[in-house]
């Protein structure tokens, strides 16, 4: 029988799963809330916002859908799951109280530090002259996080003292990320590569995804200020099995083990951000969803049909399912408008998507767009360009020139996608 499906979300991780969702040889109608200006060609968008729970289940009732499938962080730590199984609706992803995995810091640190899962050394404030002092007495490099959802912006790795200052002031005291700064968790400096874990549970058993690797910041060399993620490949190609299966018991099994003892069973996409350091893989925060860009990737690479893999999860069954994986590589490029992650202009005309996507195993996915009768850009990561090849160096090659064929008003990427993995 055919599913109707809901997708929740507005980004290029909605579009990349839009696309898979509409590839299912089972799918049904697929309506996306509320949608953007990519998945309009692959379903229909409904104008209903991601925190408008109440809607969101009076539409899913009505319509008689199947399945919801939820995208954005801040729709699981509201409680959208809650809302939905409340009236007896399906839907696939983690309870409110399993999200907050992801919407504090300070309980996913606190939950490490009981369960001895690797993380940098920390402490939580909520009054800021005791993190000046924090900081005055441990010195930097230190790195300085706002404890709630921040868009991935609340994150400050500050050098020198001055920055550390400049951070507390403006999380703690002019509260730029309001309630998100109520708590602070101030840890130690990592050295080394961060890479991108996820596993997908029923809240019974688990299955592990290839690792993938985004790059965080706006400017190339990893300079700059931290973004949603400029830019991701899959798999990670100097992460070897060995590594991944230290980091698979260590990080993913006793995290969804911790979860469920503290009566938080998580179900969904655990996404553990780690940093390979010198003393081992260390987390530096958990997502409780697909990472953005990350998603792009994977949905690249899935050969499972998607509909099957999520379906499985929502009824407790993924131990029979199998989820296999396209040999060979994948990249996703952003295209960011000119200014992010500050101020930007958007209400830019879009061209050259058709062409790029002529490029051999070229698909770009719409992120910050909006149609109006023309394509314009609406956010600020704007598309990504993804692409698939034999080897990393084929996928970039053919994602690059595709970037390249795409043309608005102040558009930026990055050029060095990738290009870590590639001298290793
Ligand atoms: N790409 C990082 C994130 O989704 O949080």
């Amino acid at each position: 029988m055919a599913v109707d499906v809901l997708l929740v979300g507005s980004g290029g991780r909605e579009h990349a799963l839009a696309w898979k969702l509409a590839q299912s040889q089972r799918i049904g109608k697929l309506y996306i809330a509320p949608g953007n200006g990519g998945t309009r060609l692959l379903g229909e968008n409904v104008p209903i916002g991601v925190m408008e729970f109440e809607k969101l289940a009076q539409f899913a009732g009505e319509k008689k859908i199947s399945l919801t499938v939820v995208g954005p962080d801040d729709a699981f730590v509201g409680g959208i799951v809650d809302v939905f199984q409340a009236r007896g609706l399906r839907i696939w992803g983690p309870t409110k109280a399993a999200a907050q995995i992801e919407g504090s810091k300070a309980f996913s640190k606190q939950l490490m530090r009981d369960s001895s899962i690797p993380t940098a050394d920390f402490a939580v404030f909520t009054n800021h002259d005791e993190a000046i002092r924090y900081v005055r007495e441990h010195g930097v490099p230190i790195v300085v996080k706002a404890s709630g959802l921040a868009l991935g912006k609340g994150v400050a790795i500050c050098r020198t003292f001055d920055e550390a200052e400049v951070a507390l002031k403006e999380i703690m005291l002019d509260r730029v990320f309001k309630d998100s700064g109520t708590q602070v968790v101030i840890e130690k400096y990592l050295e080394g590569q961060e890479v991108s874990i996820h596993a997908i549970s029923d809240g019974k058993t688990y299955k592990m995804f290839p690792a993938s690797q985004d790059h965080k910041t706006i400017g190339e060399g990893d300079t700059g200020k931290n973004t949603g993620g400029m830019g991701t490949i899959a798999p990670v190609p100097w992460l070897h099995q060995n590594a991944l299966q230290d980091i698979e018991q260590r990080v993913v099994q006793s995290t969804l083990e911790a979860l469920r003892n503290r009566g938080a069973t998580f179900a969904g996409v655990l996404f553990p951000g780690l940093k390979m350091a010198p003393e081992g893989p260390m987390v530096l925060e958990y997502n409780a969803r697909f990472g953005d860009p990350e998603c792009q990737v994977y949905m690249r690479l899935l050969k499972t049909d998607i509909l099957d893999v999520l379906e499985a999860c929502v009824d407790g069954r993924l131990s029979d399912q199998s989820i296999e994986w396209v040999s060979g590589f994948a990249v996703n490029i952003v295209i960011a408008s000119g200014g992010y992650p500050e101020a930007y202009k958007k209400g830019f005309p879009i061209a050259g998507i058709e062409e790029a996507e002529k490029i051999s195993d070229v698909v770009v996915f719409h992120a910050g767009t909006t149609f109006d009768g023309t394509l314009k850009t609406s956010g600020g990561r704007v598309l990504g360009v993804s692409a698939v090849g034999a080897t990393l160096k084929e996928a970039l090659d053919r994602a690059y020139e595709a970037a390249d064929k795409i043309k608005f008003e102040g558009k930026y990427y990055r050029r060095d996608i990738g290009a870590k993995a590639l001298a290793q």
